[in-house]
């Protein structure tokens, strides 16, 4: 098995030559400078450059005790918080869970959900509902402690957390992750007493997944965040290094830039292993919002495939060629499923007895990337040697790292999302929030 995740861009010759890659090397070079020389714009969120080498073991070790009193005396925890503060850890808890933990009577530790993400009135009763009658624990991550989301969902679940235990046993359960000094959830933790843990000011929400707002829950859930670590650690000293041979970050930047500039405007993230749907969102997440803006910006999509070759397939074989697509393909899996030998064969299925599920599934993917090539879709792929912490590690800080040389290249600051408040202001105004007044009259009028 080899030892890290490998970025392979033979198939995007179709539309980025050899020559073109290598006229753009100095710019994608010089972006990766003003990530790390912190000179270009957003320089004030820089702190995940080199955060998993300089990671204190003493933080480590506060995590890993904070997660093992929840992972004791809770039998679910919620962990709350939406975009940055969510995606991360949802996308590594699931990437490693078994695929029925919800289901399973034998499963160690807590049950992981996860509130604070959406609005949804029936989603928020129907999870109090459940909490009920469950010991439960709840970690609320909020950067800025003011997003109303999460602050709902733990306005909820903190009332019915202290109703069940008591305010003082309440806040043995809850712990704050935030702003070190400012925010109404620092006030908050401060004034309860909650265990809390700093988001630095230097880390930007959707890079956050290294910083408790993600070590945390993925901790709780069981999950090995040393080795998650490691693996991020490794990626960093190889995504230093300046040449596209043995830095995938500058190379996939460098091709995704040059791909857009000859008018492919989406990137579709691909996996072949459900549980990858939710890294697919982690990354939209990072990529949406740190190069959807100025009115520049590739558009990242995803399918769960090959579930969505049954949907999506026939829009990326045929449609509009503005495409390219990233395919997470995972190397090895944990578990060998071998297809019987059926002696009626009514289903004409005898020609895959004793083959191994997997090996359907890569012969689909690899039959899927022939067609779509032969379409003219453009293909990356990241080659993933298994699902583990290790390189999941790997994957999320080759991603952000090339996220940071991308945004540059582009023209755009890719560590703020000032997009983001436009709604905010907008609902606001309509829910008679105190200082929206002069807003106010004015939406309401387009009711
Ligand atoms: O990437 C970002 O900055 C955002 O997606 C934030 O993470 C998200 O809006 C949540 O913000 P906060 O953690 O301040 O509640």
């Amino acid at each position: 098995m080899s030892s890290a995740i490998q970025l392979s861009v033979d198939n995007a010759a179709i539309a980025v030559t050899k020559a073109q890659l290598d006229a753009i090397a100095p710019e994608a070079v010089s972006a990766m400078h003003t990530v790390e020389q912190g000179t270009g714009a957003g320089a004030d969120f820089l702190g995940w450059v080199n955060l998993p080498s300089t990671l204190q073991p003493a933080l480590i070790a506060d995590m890993l005790a904070t997660a093992a009193v929840l992972r004791n005396e809770c039998e679910v925890v919620v962990s709350i918080g939406i975009g940055g503060s969510y995606l991360g850890a949802k996308a590594v808890i699931e990437a490693l869970s078994d695929s029925f933990a919800a289901y399973r009577h034998d499963h160690k530790g807590p049950k992981m959900l996860f509130a604070g993400q959406n609005i949804g009135e029936d989603y928020l009763y129907e999870l109090m509902d459940y909490l009920d009658d469950k010991k439960f624990g709840i970690i609320v991550n909020s950067k800025s402690g003011t997003t109303t989301e999460p602050a709902i969902a733990f306005r909820l679940l903190k009332e019915l957390l202290e109703r069940k235990e008591g305010k003082e046993a309440a806040a043995r359960h809850i712990v704050a992750i935030t702003d070190a000094r400012r925010g109404a959830l620092r006030t908050m933790a401060d004034k309860e007493g909650y265990k809390s843990f700093v988001i630095d000011d230097n880390v930007g929400g959707r890079f956050s997944v290294l910083t408790p707002v993600g070590l945390l829950p993925i901790a709780v859930a069981g999950f090995d965040i040393k080795a998650l670590v490691e693996g991020a650690a490794q990626m960093e000293k190889v995504c230093a290094t300046e040449s596209y041979d043995t830095n995938p970050a500058l190379l996939y930047a460098a091709v995704r830039n040059c791909l857009y500039r000859s008018g492919k405007k989406i990137e579709i993230m691909v996996n072949y292993n459900p549980k990858l749907h939710y890294f697919a969102e982690w990354w939209k997440q990072l990529y949406g919002e740190s190069e959807g803006k100025d009115h520049k910006g590739i558009f990242p999509a995803a399918v769960d495939n090959s579930t969505d070759l049954h949907s999506m397939g026939q829009w990326i074989q045929d449609g509009e060629r503005t495409i390219f697509e990233t395919v997470l393909s995972v190397d090895a899996t944990h578990h060998e499923t071998i297809i019987p030998t059926d002696a009626a064969n009514l289903d004409g299925l005898n020609f895959l007895a004793g083959k191994r599920v997997d090996e359907v599934n890569h012969m689909a993917e690899i039959g899927t990337r022939i067609a779509h090539v032969d379409g003219g879709v453009p293909n990356l792929r990241v080659n993933v040697p298994m699902l583990t912490e290790l390189y999941l590690g790997q994957l999320i800080y080759f991603f952000e790292k090339a996220c940071g040389i991308s945004g540059y290249m582009l023209g755009v600051n890719p560590f703020n999302q000032p997009g983001v408040e436009d709604y905010k202001r907008n609902m606001f105004a309509l829910l008679d929030k105190p200082g929206y007044e002069a807003e106010s009259a004015a939406i309401k009028a387009r009711l």
